[in-house]
């Protein structure tokens, strides 16, 4: 069903005061926002306006029972300046399973995918071009009735903004494996990206920094020994030449990243497989020389490359180095800026 989206441009782009070679992740927002109303059961009025505060009544039931999700994606420029955004339909599905398990309305992926391109198409020229630089576009939904009571709301905004990145340089992370917090259990949440998943990632991770690390290695709730995600990221382990990354079992975020890389892999010959891993099943292959590398994904970040993983039995010692997951970085890069044919049809152009 097409849709009729108003669009009420800026009288004045801010984009002439970005530094383009300077612009850290989440920090700097393009003029521009689309919105979307949910009333009486129905998706209403979507629009683009100038990016602006929203007035909230305090009351507003996302601040009190939490019914917020949201998703990350990036939007690119290939070498003629044309737009494209990277498995947007992906990221459609995966918002309307969050809502699923956050008893929320679905986004038509129609009306997901036009607000996008019409955002994208209108502040294209915050689309940074150099290499692993992208438009962070976050859509997200959140309950805006003024209700005090435990039932899912009647009315929800959905929102997307969007903010410039420069490409990420991430140092190589030193792991804490988390055994007191965990975040997520088969059944709960985690498979959904619900903004409460991330708040209570929150403190953890704070006390692993004042031990020295850099994120949290997530731990299953029973045994605290199968590994789940490390701070907002999947995980991949090469073990002896193979790649391994815990299988979704109810409690893993079902990352775009992470599904990318695994076609990557296996399309530059590698085996990837889902199973579930263990922190001593780690271990042993650090001692016996086994563990190849290991790296987080995620949309942010891209690939973030795992250096030890620290331990309450002491340091695993995971890799100096990471040259596949450097190379399958380069490779997504490639892609995303048209530098590479894109054989597996990830692409959509936004012109
Ligand atoms: C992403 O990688 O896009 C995420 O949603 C993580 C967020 C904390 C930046």
């Amino acid at each position: 069903m097409p849709y009729n989206i108003s669009i009420k441009k800026t009288e004045k782009s801010k984009v002439e005061a970005l530094d383009f070679n300077n612009i850290p992740l989440g920090t700097t927002f393009t003029d521009h926002m689309f919105i979307c109303d949910y009333n009486n059961g129905q998706w209403q009025n979507p629009r683009i306006e100038p990016l602006k505060a929203i007035p909230t009544h305090p009351a507003a039931m996302a601040l009190h029972y939490g019914q917020a999700i949201f998703e990350g994606m990036k939007a690119t420029v290939n070498a003629n300046g044309t737009p494209m955004l990277f498995r947007a339909d992906k990221n459609a599905t995966r918002l309307n399973f969050s809502a699923d398990r956050m008893g929320m309305p679905h986004v038509p992926e129609a009306l997901f995918v036009a607000g996008l391109k019409q955002l994208v198409a209108l502040d294209k020229a915050w689309i940074p071009p150099q290499d692993g630089s992208a438009l962070y576009l976050r859509p997200f939904m959140y309950a805006d009735e003024a209700f005090i009571g435990m039932r899912a709301a009647t009315s929800y905004k959905f929102i997307i903004i969007a903010s410039p990145a420069g490409p990420f340089f991430s140092k190589r992370i030193n792991l804490w494996a988390e055994k007191k917090f965990v975040r997520a259990v088969d059944g709960g949440t985690g498979e959904a990206k619900a903004a409460g998943n991330y708040a209570a990632a929150i403190r953890p991770t704070e006390l692993a920094k004042q031990k020295g690390y850099d994120q949290v290695l997530w731990l299953d709730a029973a045994e605290h020994e199968y590994i789940q995600e490390v701070g907002t990221m999947n995980i991949f382990f090469k073990i002896d030449g193979k790649f391994i990354t815990p299988r979704r079992d109810g409690a893993i975020l079902d990352g775009i990243t992470r599904m990318s890389v695994m076609d990557v892999l296996k399309d530059k010959g590698f085996e990837v497989i889902e199973r579930p891993i263990t922190l001593s099943e780690i271990r042993e292959a650090s001692e016996k020389g086994t563990l190849e590398e290991a790296f987080g994904t995620g949309t942010a970040v891209g690939i973030a490359y795992i250096q030890s993983i620290g331990t309450d039995q002491g340091d695993i010692h995971v890799s100096d180095e990471s040259p596949v997951g450097l190379e399958v970085n380069n490779t997504l890069n490639a892609i995303k800026t048209g530098q590479v044919e894109d054989k597996f049809n990830w692409m959509l152009s936004v012109e």
